[in-house]
């Protein structure tokens, strides 16, 4: 039994405006989806998105809605299938990146990067999995501090992205009967505004000697959309360039 989806079945991504995120929009609208995407703090970005996918001949949707408040999300999720039907695909890209030593991370930070990089991603697929197609994908983008952490200052971050994987291990086991996969993709550095100030410590450290693109990680997320991944679930695939190898 393999009940894979339709390619052309909708995707809804969180945190879709940029970075990763506007790089897997592009990535699954190209390859024919109707894609619905979340934005929080880049309105013009999101429209300038909307309106290349629809030069391109597919359909696109920008819906405001923060990923810390767990309402937002689930009307974030009614939204997208107002427009476009019940998705096939979901990805969670939204996240955020708060350094600091652990004897100095403020109590405030600690609970916003939980909210937008644990909650929120529970949220999304606590509102969308009733909706899901049989045989859809989740992809949850996590990161390879999640295995290994390798520089100070990113407890707190590392620890929502190895909250991330362990989820997704539980979330495969409960959609399993639907034949719906998840998987979480654990990117290294690439280059967005996230690292854009960390990319001249980062790269002489990189093993393969380059940051990477966010279209290489939306090559592995389309991928683990694709048939050719319907036995895979529960994974979590590091790309970082050797950086935790
Ligand atoms: N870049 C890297 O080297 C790297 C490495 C490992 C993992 N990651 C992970 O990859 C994902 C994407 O990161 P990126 O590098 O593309 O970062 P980015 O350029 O900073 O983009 C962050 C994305 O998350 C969205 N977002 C942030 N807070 C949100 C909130 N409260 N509600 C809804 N959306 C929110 C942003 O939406 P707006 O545009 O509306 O602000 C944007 O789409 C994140 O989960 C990040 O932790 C990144």
């Amino acid at each position: 039994m393999n009940a894979a989806i339709s390619p052309s079945a909708p995707a809804l991504i969180f945190g879709g405006a940029r970075g990763m995120g506007a790089a897997i929009v592009r990535r699954l609208a190209a390859e024919g989806r109707p894609v619905a995407f979340t934005y929080v703090s880049a309105p013009e970005r999101a429209a300038t998105l909307v309106q290349a996918v629809e030069t391109g001949g597919g359909a696109g949707l920008a819906i405001r809605a923060d990923s810390a408040d767990p309402e937002d999300v689930r009307l974030a999720v009614e939204t997208a299938i107002e427009r476009f039907g019940k998705p096939g695909v979901l990805v969670i890209n939204a996240g955020i990146l708060m350094s600091g030593a652990i004897d100095q991370f403020a109590m405030d930070d600690f609970d916003r990067m939980l909210a937008v990089n644990v909650r929120g991603v529970f949220a999304a697929i606590r509102y969308s999995a009733p909706h899901l197609l049989d045989g859809g994908r989740i992809v949850t983008i996590g990161s390879n501090t999640a295995d290994r952490i390798g520089s100070p200052a990113s407890s707190v971050y590392a620890m929502t992205k190895a909250a991330v994987a362990q989820l997704v291990r539980g979330a495969a086991l409960d959609l399993a009967p639907r034949q719906i996969t998840i998987n979480n993709v654990q990117p290294g550095p690439v280059e967005t505004d996230m690292t854009a100030d960390l990319m001249a410590y980062i790269a002489p450290k990189l093993p393969l000697g380059r940051i990477g693109k966010p279209e290489e990680i939306a090559d592995l997320v389309a991928w683990l959309t694709s048939p050719a991944a319907g036995y895979m679930t529960g994974a979590s695939l590091t790309i970082d360039g050797g950086w935790t190898a």
